[in-house]
C-alpha cells in the first residue's frame, strides 16, 4: 500500500453514509493529518492499527497471542486505554475510535511504549462490532464517558440503547462484562433501566457498581469532577 492509499483508507470510517447509518453517535471534528501525524501513521499503523474488513477478526493473527480480548468503544485521546493495558497485561485490547487526532495520539503512544497487547481501528464502532467481532468471543467492553447527547431531541444518538446493548451482549463470552462509566447521571440511570430489559445480561450489583482499582481518572473526568458531576459506574455480566 502506498502512503497516499494508507491515509485515504484511514479517512473512511463507516460502511454506510449519511441517513442510512443506524446510530449517528458522533460528530467529526478536525479531519486533517499534519506531516507529523503522517509520520506516526506510516510508522505505527502496520503494527498497532488495522482497517475495516467484512470478516471476523482472527484475534491470534491480530495480536500474535491468544489472551482474552477486551474492546474499548470511543477511546478519545487513548490515555485510559494505554494505562489499562499496562495495568492489566493479561488481556488483549482492541480500541475503536472515529476521532482522528485521538487515534493518531494513541498510535504514537503505542509505538513509544511498544504496547504489544493493544490494536486500534479508526471506524464506526457499530460497524466494527457488528461485522468484525464473532458472537461469544469478547471478555469485556469498556465504554468510558460516551457522548451524553444531553438534548432530548439528540437522545436517539446515544450509543447505549437496547439494540446496541443487545449487540454487545451477544458478542460476550459467558461471564464476560460490559463496563460503562459516565458523568451524565440521567444517561446512567437510563442505561441501567434499559440494560435490565436485556435477558442475556445480569447486574451483579443490582444498581450502580463501585469503581475498579485499575481504571485511571482521566483529564476529561477530572474536569467533570471539578464541576461536581457525579461519576456513575455500570457493570453488567453475561450469564
Ligand atoms: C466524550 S468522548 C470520551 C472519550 C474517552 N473515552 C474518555 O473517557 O476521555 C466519546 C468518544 O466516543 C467517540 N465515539 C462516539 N461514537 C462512536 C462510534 N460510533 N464509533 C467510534 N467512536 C465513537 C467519539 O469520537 C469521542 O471521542
Amino acid at each position: 500500500m502506498t502512503d497516499e492509499e494508507l491515509f485515504q483508507k484511514l479517512g473512511k470510517i463507516e460502511i454506510r453514509q449519511g441517513k442510512e447509518r443506524e446510530i449517528k453517535s458522533y460528530v467529526l471534528r478536525n479531519n486533517v493529518l499534519s506531516d507529523k501525524d503522517r509520520e506516526i501513521v506510516r510508522e505505527n499503523m502496520p503494527k498497532f492499527g488495522f482497517f475495516y474488513e467484512d470478516r471476523f477478526i482472527d484475534y491470534k493473527e491480530l495480536f500474535g497471542s491468544d489472551k482474552p480480548v477486551i474492546i474499548e468503544i470511543g477511546f478519545g485521546m487513548g490515555d485510559t486505554t494505554q494505562q489499562v493495558a499496562i495495568r492489566r497485561p493479561e488481556y488483549n485490547y482492541i480500541g475503536i475510535e472515529v476521532f482522528l487526532q485521538g487515534f493518531v495520539k494513541l498510535l504514537k503512544h503505542l509505538g513509544e511504549d511498544n504496547l504489544e497487547n493493544v490494536r486500534i481501528i479508526r471506524f464506526n464502532a457499530v460497524d466494527v462490532i457488528t461485522h468484525m467481532i464473532a458472537d461469544g468471543s469478547v471478555q469485556g467492553f469498556h465504554i468510558f464517558f460516551p457522548d451524553p447527547w444531553p438534548k432530548k431531541k439528540h437522545h436517539k444518538r446515544r450509543l447505549m440503547q437496547l439494540p446496541f446493548i443487545h449487540l454487545l451482549a451477544q458478542k460476550l463470552v459467558k461471564g464476560g462484562y460490559i463496563y460503562m462509566v459516565t458523568d451524565w447521571e440521567e444517561y446512567a440511570a437510563e442505561t441501567l433501566e434499559t440494560a435490565a430489559l436485556e435477558p442475556l445480561l445480569n447486574n451483579p450489583f443490582y444498581g450502580f457498581a463501585p469503581p475498579v482499582a485499575w481504571r485511571p481518572v482521566t483529564k476529561f473526568e477530572q474536569k467533570g469532577m471539578e464541576k461536581e458531576y457525579a461519576i456513575s459506574e455500570i457493570w453488567l455480566e453475561r450469564g
